[in-house]
């Protein structure tokens, strides 16, 4: 059996909480492999909505087990507020979920050096979630990190100060930044700790190699988007883990030849939280069309997304690093409110035409345009793929024919039963 992968083809918010949900009947496990509580991933179901941060979003459904790989980064204090919420809904967390020895903590100077690198950068600022994920992830490859695997331990609070006093000197470095309530911080972090032990800690990659070697199904959950990656992203508008295909295997100890799918998740137009890049940018009416519909406000901060036309060769760049087997399109029911659909085919960099991802944001790509009709129909009530209006239908088959990869599902709506399958969900 081999480990499947869903990720986000953009530049994160593609909907990927949404169909881990709806797929997860297909799994046994559900395994989360990198970022951390900079994620906000929602769920619908029952009129009711769900935001998961670092907690897998198969957390609702009773047969599968959640699992937080050794690439994530936990911050303690998110993860007890989210196991705190599912209590309250009566999900019995403790007998689905466990959680990598070998993932980092995100302590709360972390937070600290994330908001003071920030402000530091002033306008340059990479429009951080403010989560500490870049400062926990620069304490990891530089090799100065705490585990989760250390909470056992009784030397930990040894540790911990240890690095809290590293941090506290750089701190010290920035000029202006006050620290405020530092003790309050860390006494939220402690009983943070305290609810993550209700959860098992594993040697996680035994835990997954040892299901595959029993034939069971499992289902890699990316964070962010591969637009983000921290090698092939918009650098330095990324974030600071691998967000491809390829952080499946280093974030969860899964070797590059168990990969099975890829579901590659991208919406049906593109959206950006935070600084950098994006060269579909609207500023127009069909822009504020798109981000009201699309209530295309962050899961995880509230900030309002930047929308723009989809960019088919930031898409295949995505599908290229990721080898994606089958794609999924998101939120096509905004799209009915626009006038007209947009592609960007090309960029034309310095007057000349081309479909690579630009290296940087000094090469101000402008896009080239291919315009389709918009559909005039509330897809919202869609069931079934025949019912899906002629226009779209040539939009899909204008993206499948350019992208040589099938759209296997086409979402509709956030609930999850607003889910179109155009393959039969057995062969996937
Ligand atoms: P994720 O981070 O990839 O899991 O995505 P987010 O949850 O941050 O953002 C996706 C947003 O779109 C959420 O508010 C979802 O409820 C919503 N959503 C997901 N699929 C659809 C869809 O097909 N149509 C509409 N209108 N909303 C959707
Ligand atoms: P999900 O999993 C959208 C963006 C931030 C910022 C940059 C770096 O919900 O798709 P970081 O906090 O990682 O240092 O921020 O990355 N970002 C996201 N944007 N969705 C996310 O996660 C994101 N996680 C980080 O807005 O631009
Ligand atoms: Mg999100």
């Amino acid at each position: 059996m081999k480990v499947d992968v869903l990720l986000g083809l953009q530049w994160g918010d593609e909907g990927k909480g949404k169909i881990v949900d709806v797929l997860t009947p297909h799994y046994n496990v559900i395994a989360r492999f990198q970022g951390g509580p900079n994620a906000g991933h929602t769920l619908k179901f029952q009129d009711k909505k769900h935001v998961l941060h670092t907690i897998p979003s198969g957390i609702f459904r009773e047969n599968a087990q959640n699992v937080i790989g050794n690439g994530v980064v936990v911050d303690p204090v998110v993860l007890a507020k989210e196991l705190k919420a599912l209590k309250a809904l009566g999900v019995p967390f403790e007998e689905r979920m466990s959680i990598s020895r070998k993932a980092h903590l995100i302590i709360p100077t972390h937070r600290l050096l994330d908001a003071a690198s920030e402000a530091a950068k002033g306008k340059e600022k990479i429009g951080s979630t403010l989560k500490g994920i870049g400062p926990t992830y620069m304490d990891k490859t530089g090799r100065n990190g705490l585990r989760v695997g250390d909470i056992e331990f009784e030397d930990f609070n040894e540790k911990y100060n240890k690095l809290k006093e590293k941090h506290l000197t750089l701190l010290s470095r920035y000029d202006g930044f006050e620290i405020e309530n530092l003790e309050d911080l860390e006494i939220d972090f402690f009983e943070g700790l305290n609810w993550i032990k209700k959860i098992p800690f594993i040697d996680s990659e035994y835990f997954l190699n040892q299901h595959l070697d029993i034939n069971q199904k499992i289902l890699a959950e990316g964070a962010q988007g591969s637009l983000l990656d921290i090698d092939f992203g918009s650098y330095p508008f990324v974030t600071s883990s691998n967000t491809i295909a390829a952080g499946a295997c280093t974030g969860l100890g899964i070797a590059p030849n168990k990969i099975g799918e890829v579901f590659g998740i991208f919406k049906a137009y593109c959206t950006r939280v935070g600084s950098g890049p994006f060269p579909t940018e609207l500023f127009d009416e069909d822009g504020k069309t798109i981000a009201n519909v699309g209530a295309e406000f962050g899961a995880t901060t509230g900030r309002p997304r930047r929308c723009g036309w989809l960019d088919l060769p930031a898409l295949k760049y995505a599908c290229m690093l990721n080898g994606v087997t089958k794609l999924i399109m998101m939120k096509a029911d905004v799209l009915t409110f626009v006038n007209h659909v947009k592609v960007c085919t090309h960029y034309l960099v310095n007057g000349i035409k081309t479909d690579r991802f630009p290296y940087s944001i000094d090469e101000a790509p402008e896009p080239i345009y291919k315009t389709f009709k918009s559909w005039d129909a509330d897809l919202t009530k869609l069931t079934k793929l025949e019912e899906l209006p002629i226009e779209l239908t040539e939009y899909i088959d204008y993206l499948e024919a350019e992208l040589k990869i099938p759209i296997a599902i086409v979402s509709v709506g956030p609930d999850r039963l607003q889910t179109i399958n155009r393959l039969p969900i057995e062969i996937m």
